[in-house]
């Protein structure tokens, strides 16, 4: 009998990933998802811990959630800790927040079954089955020796037009702000051999545009089957080959990790896509050296010239954090004047939030939190304003979209352009699935608005935006 699966997601697009990986480890066990938790047979909290009060949001989500299955099991005639119920509603929290607080979820929470981190999603089976039998939480934090991805399914055949691929996970930069060297772990590559199938199985189901996951993305490397050992921008060149792959984009990447052969790629390889999330953080050296980033502003710099200089049309998007420990008015400027010289299509700013066991935490030259609010304000208005010239700047020019969703209006599509800018135009729904030259006649600060030019006014890749982003910075 089919059994309901609630899975409410937070963080980045790894988490995203994650639960859709869940639900296919649970589609064996007759789990089907659905789009309320209210009378769901398991739901799980996939939690994210990068920035504040992650743990607050998944107890109180945990207070609503305990009222659900309390109804769920009072409607089945019986209590909501007999385990072995129908009636029963199964409780998870994974990701994490989990890896990090497991341990005080437990205690603070003890009506919850399963608390399990990222690394343990393949034996999901194993726990549900614990999870079923005994009464008390089923607590999975481990870092398994094996990986995950030997072990999870292979993902469901459509994933739709435009799909998340998992090539990379943990990371060993330590920059003192952040938990993912301690909730993700060690850096770890999956095998080119693997990826490769995986992409093929992904094009052979209808997908077009593969996005290359991980948190330090760059850092992928693999043995290829001549033996040579390969770095991301050899899979690039590799994953282009397929049959059906039209686009190809990857994310996180830290500068420190772009070599040349990935460099190249953004000339050479014409499905990769001209957008490239390269976060920097900040733009003060005594902040980046601070942070642990191994980097100068003038490094950075240096290495978007490059990547511009190689493909013109190639757009930045970027994270930033104000109020590091320490930031001074001087070192803030540092960072206003970074983001004027570059120029961003897009970025995310954030205040920065003491993660308890970085380093950074520990500091005692906190930022007044009203500095970070001004500050969070102003990049904010910087960057917001290049968005929109950035975006304005297509205005009349035609791009290739791919059409991946139906609009809210009848008749209209939503697309992504190669900048990963939303498109709405009017078109015909058998054009679903499919990249489509459109001419845009409206730019708003976050979507684009367009016509679908038919016959044979299609140009080459990707056209030029109307100035540069030089030019709107
Ligand atoms: N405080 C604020 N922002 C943070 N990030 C990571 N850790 C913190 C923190 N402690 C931001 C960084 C990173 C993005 C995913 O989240 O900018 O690139
Ligand atoms: Fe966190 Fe730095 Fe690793 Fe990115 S590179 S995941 S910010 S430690």
């Amino acid at each position: 009998m089919s059994k309901k699966l609630f899975i409410k997601t937070w963080g980045c697009q790894m988490n995203v990933y994650d639960s859709a990986r869940m639900a296919d480890v649970l589609a064996p066990l007759g789990y089907r998802p659905v789009d309320e938790p209210d009378g769901a047979d398991m739901v799980i909290l996939n939690t994210c811990h990068i920035r504040e009060k992650a743990a607050e949001k998944v107890f109180s989500e945990l207070g609503r959630l305990r009222i659900l299955k309390d109804e769920k099991a009072a409607a089945a005639g019986g209590t909501a800790a007999d385990s072995s119920g129908d009636g029963r509603m199964i409780l998870a929290v994974a990701g994490c927040v989990a890896q990090a607080e497991g341990e005080e979820i437990v205690a603070r929470a003890p009506f919850v079954d399963m608390v399990f981190g990222p690394q343990t999603y393949h034996t999901l089976p194993e726990m549900v089955a614990k999870a079923t039998r005994a009464a008390g939480s089923v607590l999975n934090t481990d870092f398994p020796a094996e990986s995950k991805f030997d072990f999870l399914p292979e993902e469901a055949v459509s994933q739709g037009a435009a799909a998340f691929l998992a090539v990379q996970e943990g990371c060993d930069k330590f920059c003192t702000f952040c938990v993912v060297p301690y909730t993700r772990g060690a850096e770890f590559s999956r095998p080119a051999a693997q990826i490769l199938l995986e992409a093929k199985r992904l094009a052979a189901g209808g997908t077009r545009e593969i996005s290359l996951l991980g948190q330090n993305v760059n850092a992928w490397h693999g043995d290829g089957p001549d033996g040579s050992t390969w770095g991301l921008g050899r899979l690039i060149r590799e994953l282009a080959e397929i049959d059906g792959v039209e686009r190809i984009r990857y994310t996180t990447s830290h500068p420190r990790d772009m070599d040349e052969e990935l460099i190249r790629a953004h000339a050479e390889v014409p499905q990769l896509m001209p957008y490239l999330h390269l976060p920097v953080q900040s733009g003060s050296d005594r902040i980046l050296a601070a942070m642990n980033r191994k980097h100068s502003a003038d490094d950075y710099r240096r290495l978007v010239d490059r990547l511009k200089t190689v493909n013109p049309d190639l757009a930045l998007s970027g994270d930033f954090i104000v109020g590091f420990p320490g930031e001074s008015d001087a070192d803030f400027a540092a960072t206003l004047k970074l983001v004027s010289d570059v120029g961003y299509a897009q970025a995310y700013c954030f205040k920065y939030s003491p993660r308890p066991g970085t380093p950074a935490a520990l500091e005692d030259r906190q930022v007044p939190e009203p500095v970070k609010e001004e500050r969070l304000a102003a990049l904010q208005q910087l960057i917001g304003a290049q968005q929109v010239a950035f975006n304005h700047g297509f205005v009349g020019r035609t791009m290739k979209v791919l059409f991946d969703r139906v609009g809210r209006r009848d008749g209209q599509l939503l697309g992504r352009s190669p900048w990963m800018q939303s498109v709405h135009a009017e078109a015909n729904e058998r054009l679903l699935g499919r990249i489509v030259e459109v001419r845009i006649v409206e730019a708003r600060p976050s979507s684009l608005t367009g016509v679908v030019v038919t016959g044979e006014h299609s140009t080459t890749a990707h056209s030029q935006p109307a100035h540069s982003l030089e030019a709107s910075a």
